[in-house]
């Protein structure tokens, strides 16, 4: 099945232990890395240096969420820095098929990313140019929110569309998911799970990661 990964958020991390806080969830699919600009979102984390030396030392693949603006400037040189993969929010680009092209032209896969009160619909043209496909399921700037449970039914038809289209576009979601929520987004058609607080709140994040697939039934 498409179900596949745990992609710990390093939000939640020891900011100044990163390394260390990477070899906590080398178990992990991925690391998810918020970029924010306090501009996009009312929050400031880190940026392009940082996250250069993330990738030099990381046991895994690294998932960058841009929530910033200016996008179309930035997002290609983190697509250099050797991402796996680099989302962008639809609402932060002026020209989100050009950069998406850019993106997987410099190696990275492309991912959109919606608020969650965009829709997902006038994106669904778009599923060809992209490798992932970011709901959020809360307003993107911090960790330890609430699950949105009014965005399921987006992530079902976004789910439906990709099915229908049959391209190979992974359904990511980001915000509130724990032991608890993780198989509704699950079964509404998620297949990457962020989890920030869920991982790295927990006195194991390696036994953390476990939990989270074995109650998602990844
Ligand atoms: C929020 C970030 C999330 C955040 C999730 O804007 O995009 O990646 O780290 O944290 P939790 O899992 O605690 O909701
Ligand atoms: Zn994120």
């Amino acid at each position: 099945h498409l179900q596949c990964c745990i992609n710990p958020s390093i939000l939640s991390a020891d900011f100044v232990n990163l390394e260390a806080e990477l070899a906590r969830i080398s178990n992990a699919d991925a690391v998810h890395v918020d970029v924010m600009d306090n501009h996009f979102v009312p929050n400031l984390t880190i940026g392009l240096p940082v996250v250069q030396r993330l990738q030099k030392v990381s046991p895994v693949p690294l998932d960058v969420h841009l929530m910033i603006s200016d996008v179309d400037r930035w997002a290609p040189q983190f697509a250099d820095a050797g991402m796996s993969s680099v989302t962008f929010h639809v609402e932060a680009s002026n020209a989100p098929v050009k950069l998406a092209r850019e993106l997987r032209a410099r190696g990275a896969k492309a991912g959109l990313a919606l608020r969650p009160a965009t829709p997902v619909e006038p994106y669904l043209d778009l599923l060809s140019e992209i490798d992932m496909l970011l709901i959020m399921t809360v307003e993107p700037g911090f960790g330890g929110q609430e699950f949105l449970d009014i965005m399921l039914p987006k992530i079902r038809r976004a789910r439906a569309a990709v099915d229908g289209s049959g391209v190979n576009v992974a359904i990511q979601v980001d915000g509130g998911i724990t032991e608890d929520t993780i198989l509704r987004a699950a079964e509404a058609g998620a297949n990457v799970f962020v989890a920030g607080s869920a991982v790295y709140g927990k006195p194991s994040p390696a036994d953390a990661i476990e939990s989270l697939r074995a109650n998602g039934q990844l």
